[in-house]
C-alpha cells in the first residue's frame, strides 16, 4: 500500500512515502531559522510556516519517490499531542487529499509514530519490546506489546529530557534548538568536571527541572557566563547526567519486565552520545537495541505514514470531521 504521511505538529513540516514498510522519500522543512531570534517555538509563527510548506513538502515528497498523486492509497497524518494550530494545517491538508482523490485518511498519534520509526530502520525489534520515548516534550518508557499496545513503565513529572537540553543551552546563551549545539559542542568536553545531580534513582520515573535549576545556581554562584574554555566541560557533564538517567531506567525497566530488546526514539534519541552510551550498556546487559537512523529520530512524517500504513491495513479508517489534540496519551482515547 502506498502511504502519504504528513507531519505538522510542532516546528518541522514533512510529508513522506511509505510503500509496504519500505520508505521512499522523507521530506522535512524545518522552520529552527523563524524561531530562533526566539529561543523557542512561537506557536503563531509555527502555523503560518507549516501553511506555506506544506503543499511544497507533499509535492515534493512524492516527486522524491517517483509518483504522482493519483498514486497515493491513502493518507496518514499527526492528529496530536502537539500544537494545535500547527496540528490542524497537516489535517486540513491531510483531509482535503483524502476527500479529492476518494482514499483512506487515518490520524495518528505522534508518540505512537515516533516508536513506529524502528519499523524504517535496517534491523528491527520483535514484539514485545522496550521503547523509550525521548523528545522536547515527552519522555516515557513502555512496553510495547503490539502495534497498538502501550503499558507506560514511567514517565517525566517534570521537564521532558529535550526541554533539558534546549533550557540549558538558552540559559547559556547557546541559541535554539538546544540538544543538537550541546552535543557538538559536549564532543570536546570531559564528562567528569561537573557533578550534576541525578534524580529520583529509585523510582521508574524521570525528573529534569532540578538538572536546569542546578545549572542555574551554577551560574548565579559565580555571577558571569562560562568562559570558552570551562563550556564545553559544562555542557559535556550536564550532557551526561541526562544521558545516565535515561540508559539506567531503561535499562532498569527491561530488567524488571524480563525483555531482552530496548527501542529509543524521538528526538533526543539523535544524541551522539546517548546512541554511543547506550549501545555500551546494552552490550553490558545482553540487551539488543534499536535506534532509528538520525534522520528519523527528530520529528518526520515517514514514521507517521509507517505507522499510519499498519493502522490503514488494519481496517481504521477516521472521517473528514477527525479534529486535532493538544495532549494525548498513548494507548487512550483522545
Ligand atoms: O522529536 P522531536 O524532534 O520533537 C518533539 O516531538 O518534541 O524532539 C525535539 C527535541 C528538542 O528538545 C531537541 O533539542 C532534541 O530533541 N534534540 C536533541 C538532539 N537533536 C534533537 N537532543 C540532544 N541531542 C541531539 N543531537
Ligand atoms: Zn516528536
Amino acid at each position: 500500500m502506498i502511504v502519504l504521511g504528513i507531519e505538522s505538529s510542532c516546528d518541522e513540516t514533512a510529508a513522506a512515502v511509505v510503500k509496504d514498510g519500505k520508505l521512499l522519500s522523507n521530506v522535512i522543512t524545518s522552520q529552527i531559522k523563524d524561531h530562533s531570534p526566539y529561543g523557542g517555538v512561537v506557536p503563531e509563527i509555527a502555523s503560518r510556516k507549516h501553511i506555506e510548506a506544506v503543499v511544497p513538502a507533499v509535492k515534493q515528497a512524492l516527486a522524491d519517490a517517483g509518483l504522482q498523486m493519483k498514486d497515493i492509497e491513502g493518507i496518514a497524518v499527526t492528529r496530536g499531542p502537539g500544537l494545535v494550530g500547527s496540528l490542524l494545517i497537516g489535517l486540513s491538508t491531510a483531509k482535503a487529499l483524502a476527500y479529492s482523490l476518494g482514499v483512506p485518511l487515518v490520524g495518528v498519534n505522534h508518540l505512537e509514530g515516533h516508536i513506529a520509526a524502528i519499523f524504517l530502520a535496517e534491523k528491527t525489534p520483535m514484539f514485545p519490546f522496550i521503547a523509550l520515548v525521548v523528545s522536547g516534550g515527552h519522555t516515557s518508557i513502555y512496553l510495547v506489546k503490539s502495534y497498538q499496545s502501550f503499558a507506560l513503565l514511567g514517565q517525566t513529572r517534570d521537564d521532558a529530557a529535550g526541554e533539558a537540553f534546549d533550557k540549558a543551552a538558552k540559559l547559556l546563551n547557546l541559541g535554539y534548538p538546544g540538544g543538537v549545539v550541546i552535543d557538538k559542542l559536549a564532543k570536546s568536553g570531559n564528562p567528569k568536571v561537573f557533578a550534576f545531580p541525578r534524580a529520583m534513582k529509585d523510582s521508574p520515573d524521570f525528573s529534569f527541572s532540578g538538572l536546569k535549576t542546578s545549572l542555574l545556581v551554577m551560574l548565579k554562584k559565580q555571577g558571569r557566563n562560562f568562559s570558552d574554555e570551562e563550556l564545553p566541560d559544562v555542557v559535556a557533564s550536564y550532557q551526561e547526567a541526562i544521558v545516565d538517567v535515561l540508559i539506567e531506567k531503561t535499562l532498569q525497566a527491561a530488567k524488571v519486565h524480563k525483555i531482552d530488546q530496548v527501542v529509543v526514539c524521538g528526538g533526543v534519541a539523535a544524541n551522539s552520545r546517548l546512541r554511543e552510551k547506550f549501545s555500551e550498556a546494552a552490550n553490558e546487559h545482553s540487551v539488543s537495541l534499536f535506534i532509528p537512523p538520525m534522520i528519523l529520530c527528530t520529528d518526520n512524517a515517514a514514521m507517521i505514514a509507517a505507522i499510519g500504513e499498519v493502522l490503514l491495513k488494519s481496517g481504521r479508517r477516521d472521517g473528514l470531521d477527525l479534529n486535532a489534540v493538544s495532549r494525548w496519551s498513548l494507548n487512550t482515547n483522545p
